[in-house]
């Protein structure tokens, strides 16, 4: 059996890693300072490639976050940072791009020891985050206000202000790079803001948090705060003096969190499940179709939100498609996510592989054919999950309508362009979606008429700070990234001046 950190990655990242892990229990960062949780409870987080404990980290609750949003209000209301400067906040915002980049493979370690994914594809993962700080660090010189045509006896201006203190709460399948998302844009814009990451995720936010003190933010500026979702979770979400909301997760907690906010009608962006249509047509460039849908499903084990996990492929390709892309996923090496070579790792969890399990009876139960996989990995211990492919599915049956969130797609054939987007938007989602043609004036039709926040046409997934990601439907609402999370972050005032 493993070690907690196998000797398979050159030895001074691991060994940063390990002295991050060996120390004593990880605390709550509260106006600027690291403490225990109120109760003195901890709990374990666990490596989901071996089953073995990594580490202790504080259990917050109720009465922490009381403390967190306290601190982040105190900060907030002595201007100590919405009343820095543009371009020293933007200077904060670089500087911690700066240390995550120095501490790059450190943090991927921690990332994949607690998530399971790939070392490669953590990696990639702290080179998005590195980014999305730089981008933003950008935006907060650029977020202007407008002087608006008024009557000739009055000047009327508009002011873009912070909306407050946010709660941000996160999950756990891009532990680092979700931090960024909404970190950083609330930063920039000039919010104070307490965290909440995932349970099951919570050692690169915490040394995230470390870097955030190395950078020299104010006190109180950022707060951290782990624990579980219906304590410390639901405590931030329903919080009287949390002025906002951002929420990534699942639909069912999203409604939660909705609802939560009603008691001061806090703003609130939520960004939810998906069921992602993958729409392959017959005239598809068919070797990279085959190869980025199998990307476009089989990354992170399939625990992303737009994950292609619908994929309908036009008839008379189907039975050529179904054969190469199960051959793509007998391919992917299983194993120990630390390893370079490994392309796929354990899920993040006991509860996200039972669930996963339950879905791959539930698909024989259904009559689904397993092309390729259906059924747990050979490992002894660990979550490992076979890439699997289902064909004989119908859009109607439960694994083609419930987001299953691990590294199982359905094929479903069409018949045309139509058939295609009917099919495509029968769907309570609408996160992702994903067009393959050779024909532009289709590619560019079928993009406008599937109901989804992003559409990749020949390509699947991308998602790059430079432009808005988020949801349709019950996928959820409000747009993070691009110059969108402006609007998030920002309240607009409008001032008379009487001449
Ligand atoms: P979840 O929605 O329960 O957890 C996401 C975050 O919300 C975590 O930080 C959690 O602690 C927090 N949370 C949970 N209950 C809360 C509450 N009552 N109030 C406030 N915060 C709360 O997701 P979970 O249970 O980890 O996964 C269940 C399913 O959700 C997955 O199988 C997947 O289908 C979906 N999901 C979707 C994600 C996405 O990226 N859109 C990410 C994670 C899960
Ligand atoms: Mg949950």
């Amino acid at each position: 059996m493993a070690a907690a950190v196998p000797s398979v990655e050159p030895a001074t990242e691991a060994a940063a890693a390990r002295r991050f892990l060996q120390g004593p229990p990880k605390q709550l960062l509260i106006g600027g300072k690291w403490v225990p949780a109120k109760s003195g409870k901890t709990f374990e987080t666990i490596n989901p490639a071996n089953e073995e404990v990594l580490a202790l980290v504080a259990e917050g609750d109720r009465a922490d976050i009381d403390e967190a949003v306290a601190a982040a209000r105190r900060a907030f209301e002595a201007g100590r940072w919405p009343s820095l400067g543009p371009h020293q906040r933007a200077r904060y915002l670089l500087r911690i791009a700066d240390l995550i980049e120095q501490h790059a493979d450190e943090l991927a370690q921690l990332i994949t020891l607690d998530n399971g994914k790939p070392i490669s594809e953590a990696t990639v993962e702290v080179g998005r985050t590195v980014d999305t700080f730089r981008y933003y660090a950008g935006w907060a010189t650029k977020f202007y206000g407008e002087t608006n045509p008024s009557a000739p006896d009055f000047f009327n201006y508009t002011l873009r202000e912070p909306v407050g203190v946010c709660g941000q709460i996160i999950p756990w399948n891009g532990p680092l790079s979700t931090i960024s998302w909404k970190v950083a844009p609330a930063l920039a814009f000039g919010n104070t803001l307490v965290l909440k990451p995932a349970e099951q995720t919570p050692l690169p936010a915490v040394r995230m948090g470390e870097l955030i003190c190395e950078a020299g933010l104010p006190d109180g500026v950022v707060n951290i705060v782990t624990g579980f979702g219906p304590t410390a979770g639901a405590a931030l979400a329903g919080h009287p003096d949390v002025d906002k909301v951002a929420f990534t997760g699942s639909t069912e907690v999203g409604k939660l969190i909705l609802q939560a906010s009603a008691g001061n009608l806090k703003r609130v962006s939520l960004e939810l499940g998906g069921k992602s249509p993958n729409v392959i047509f017959a005239d598809a460039p068919l070797e990279t179709a085959v190869a980025l849908s199998a990307t476009g499903v089989f990354r992170n084990q399939g625990q992303v939100c737009c994950a292609a996990t619908r994929m309908f492929v036009q008839e008379s390709l189907y039975d050529e498609f179904a054969e190469r892309i199960a051959a793509k996923a007998e391919a992917i090496r299983l194993g120990e996510p630390l390893d370079q070579t490994t392309t796929m790792g354990p899920l993040v969890s006991s509860e996200q592989y039972e669930r996963v399990l339950g879905y791959l009876k539930l698909a024989r139960d259904e009559g689904a054919q397993a092309k390729a996989g259906g059924e747990r990995g050979p490992q002894e211990r660990g979550y490992f999950v076979k890439p699997t492919i289902y064909t004989a599915v119908r859009n109607d049956m439960r694994i083609a309508r419930e987001e299953i969130f691990g590294p199982v797609a359905v094929l479903i054939p069409f018949k045309d362009e139509n058939d295609a987007v009917l099919q495509g938007n029968d769907t309570t989602y609408g996160l992702g979606a994903g067009v393959w043609t050779r024909d532009l004036s289709r590619a560019h039709r079928v993009a406008r008429a599937l109901r989804a926040g992003s559409v990749w046409v020949n390509c699947y997934g991308l998602i790059d700070p430079i432009s808005a990601f988020g949801g349709y439907k019950q996928s959820g609402f409000g747009r993070e990234l691009g110059p969108q999370s402006i609007d998030l972050y920002t309240q607009i005032k409008s001032v008379y001046v009487k001449l």
